[in-house]
């Protein structure tokens, strides 16, 4: 990515209650049989929190990779081929219609064959399998639960450690899932995943400046999907622009006039944001597998 001109920014964000929420998924994870970590198909890296690998150390593990009707499908394939090349089992799901929920039971089945073969060597046969869903916020774990138990069962809290009491739904025969997802933090260690994160609603882009998150943005749609842009905005962008400009090129299109002459480049940055999360510029994926 041609990407040395992207503004900075000063992210000021502090994932409260940690260590409840910490706390809520080790209590959990006791008494799991297996994890299912559920990631935005945009930004499949951004979306994960490695702490994962240390908390759930040990227990089977499937990925969900949810909103792929706003990904880019090829990328979602590459993402699919980098998770299974590590062995890591994966399902692709709209979770807001419920496209791909049905894999999800088949899924953790094979995911647990062993597990269940030496339940049943044990004579243990009614023995349900338990099974936890874990993810950062808004990434769509009760669309997820709802969609699979098939009633509106979970409620998140809007803070990770947020919980009501523990609640097993039974999906079928034989397979119980937490009714409380377990919520991770996010976690940034550079601007480039705090981006990610607000560009895609996980985190408030208010936390953010918003004329410089739409900005950066508008240079990332440039570099990896400048034909969006186009088709959106009816412009070429070119390359030697920098994002504001890259905004005010748009906001002409648009009309977006202040004064004469000046154009109000706020407001495209609001248009862009909001346009991407409605799925109006196209199904566009922000990070592809190294
Ligand atoms: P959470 O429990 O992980 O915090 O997330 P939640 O299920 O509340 O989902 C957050 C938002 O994401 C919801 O939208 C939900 O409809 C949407 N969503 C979940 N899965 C998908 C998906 O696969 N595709 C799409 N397009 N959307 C999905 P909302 O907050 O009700 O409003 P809005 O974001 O739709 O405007």
């Amino acid at each position: 990515m041609s990407g040395n001109n992207y503004e900075k920014m000063n992210i000021q964000w502090f994932p409260g209650h940690m260590t409840k929420a910490q706390r809520m998924i080790e209590d959990s994870l006791k008494q799991v049989d297996a994890v299912c970590e559920i990631l935005d198909a945009r930004i499949p890296r951004s979306s994960r929190n490695p702490d994962i690998d240390r908390l759930a150390a040990g227990k089977p593990r499937l990925i969900i990779l949810n909103r792929v009707d706003l990904a880019d499908p090829e990328i979602t394939s590459q993402w699919r081929r980098h998770f299974e090349r590590q062995g890591i089992r994966i399902i692709e799901t709209d979770a807001k219609t419920g496209k791909g929920v049905n894999g999800f039971v088949p899924a953790l089945k094979e995911l647990l064959k062993d597990k269940l073969a030496d339940y049943a060597a044990k004579g243990q046969i009614n023995r349900p399998m338990r099974v936890m869903i874990l993810g950062i916020p808004n990434v769509g774990k009760s669309t997820f639960i709802n969609k699979v138990a098939k009633r509106r069962a979970a409620v998140a809290g809007d803070k990770p450690g947020v919980t009501r009491g523990k609640q097993w739904i039974n999906i079928e025969q034989g397979l119980d899932l937490l009714d409380t997802p377990g919520i991770l933090w996010p976690k940034f260690d550079s601007q480039e995943v705090g981006e990610m994160l607000a560009i895609t609603n996980a985190i408030k882009a208010d936390v953010l400046d918003k004329e410089t998150l739409g900005a950066n943005f508008m240079l990332r749609l440039r570099d990896m999907y400048p034909e969006a842009l186009t088709e959106r905005y009816k412009f070429v962008p070119d390359k030697d622009m920098n994002g504001f400009e890259l905004l005010e090129e748009a906001a002409k299109k648009r009309g977006f006039l202040l004064s004469k002459g000046e154009y109000d480049i706020e407001r495209m940055a609001n248009t862009l944001l909001g346009e991407y999360h409605d799925g109006k510029l196209g199904r566009i994926s922000l990070e592809r597998p190294e």
